[in-house]
C-alpha cells in the first residue's frame, strides 16, 4: 500500500494518491470488508499506544465508573456514556470491579475502551485520525464527503477482555442511504487468541437488524429491532487475525463480532 508522500499528484487544491489495486477494490465490493497490512507505521502505531497508556494512567477509576457491557445493553443507560460523546472517557471491563466496586485488577489493565471524542479532543489521535492517505483511501472506497464522527480506543484486556457481539456498526449511527463505514486500525497483533475480528463476507448489503435510539431527555439507551434477519452462524463467519498497523475497512451493514480475550496478552485496537 501506497504510504502518505508516495505518488502524489496535485491537481487544484487536492492531493491524489492511489491507495487501492484494482482488486483491493473488488474485493471490497464483494466482501463488504478490506484488511490493508501497514497502513500505519512503526511509530504512528508506537506513538498512539504510548498515548493511550498515557490516557489509562491518568485516569482515575472509582466505584461509579461505568463499566462497558454488550451483553447488557440497559447496563448503558448512563450518562457516563452519552457525555462521552463529546469527551475522553474511560470505561472499565465487566470483570474489573468485584462486587464492593473496588478495582480487582491493576489499573493499566482495567480499561475496556475509551471514547468518543478523541479525533477532535486529543492531539495525538486527532493527527491519527486524519491525513492524505485516509482522505484518499475514503475517497476511493466512494465516500464522497467523509466526516469523522466517534474514535474509540478499545483494549481487549488480557484475560477479561470482554467479548462484543455480533452487531452492524450502521445501528450506532443511521443514515439515508446507510453510507457509515468503520476504520479498524490494529495497534497490537489481533489474534485467534485475544479477540480478533470476526466478519462474514458478502453480508455487507443485509437490511439493518437493530438501531440505538437515544432518549436525551430522559438520559435513556435503547436498541429497537428492525428486522429480523438472523445473526451469522459461526460456519458462515471468518476471523481477521492481523498484525498492528494493519487498516481494517468495512461497511456499516456488515455484521462482524469479536469473542472475549483470555489470554495474557492484549488487543489494543482503535477505530472511526
Ligand atoms: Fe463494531
Amino acid at each position: 500500500i501506497a504510504r502518505p508522500g508516495a505518488g502524489l499528484r496535485l491537481r487544484g487544491d487536492a492531493y491524489l494518491q492511489q491507495m487501492l489495486s484494482p482488486a483491493q477494490l473488488d474485493q471490497y465490493r464483494r466482501d463488504g470488508y478490506l484488511a490493508l497490512p501497514g497502513f500505519k507505521t512503526a511509530a504512528e502505531v508506537d506513538a498512539a499506544c504510548r498515548r493511550a497508556h498515557e490516557l489509562v494512567a491518568a485516569f482515575e477509576p472509582d466505584a461509579r465508573t461505568s463499566r462497558f457491557s454488550t451483553r447488557d445493553r440497559s447496563r448503558l443507560a448512563d450518562a457516563a456514556l452519552l457525555a462521552s460523546a463529546e469527551a475522553v472517557q474511560c470505561f472499565l471491563e465487566e470483570e474489573a470491579l468485584d462486587d464492593a466496586g473496588r478495582l480487582c485488577v491493576p489499573k493499566a489493565e482495567s480499561v475496556n475502551k475509551i471514547g468518543h471524542a478523541l479525533h477532535e479532543l486529543d492531539p495525538v489521535f486527532r493527527a491519527f485520525s486524519r491525513g492524505p492517505a485516509l482522505a484518499a483511501l475514503a475517497r476511493e472506497l466512494g465516500l464522497v464527503q467523509p466526516q469523522v464522527w466517534q474514535s474509540q480506543l478499545i483494549f481487549k484486556q488480557p484475560r477479561i477482555g470482554g467479548e462484543v457481539g455480533w452487531h452492524q456498526d450502521a445501528s450506532f449511527f443511521v443514515t439515508t442511504p446507510h453510507t457509515v463505514t468503520t476504520f479498524w486500525f490494529a495497534l497490537e497483533d489481533a489474534t485467534l487468541n485475544n479477540g480478533c475480528l470476526w466478519v462474514k463476507p458478502g453480508a455487507q448489503h443485509d437490511a439493518l437488524r437493530e438501531q440505538y435510539v437515544c432518549d436525551h431527555a430522559r438520559g435513556k439507551l435503547t436498541m429497537k429491532p428492525l428486522d429480523r434477519t438472523p445473526w451469522p452462524e459461526r460456519a458462515d463467519s471468518v476471523p481477521l487475525p492481523v498484525v498492528a498497523g494493519t487498516l481494517v475497512v468495512f461497511g456499516g451493514l456488515l455484521p462482524h463480532c469479536s469473542e472475549a480475550n483470555r489470554s495474557g496478552r492484549s488487543r489494543l485496537a482503535y477505530t472511526l
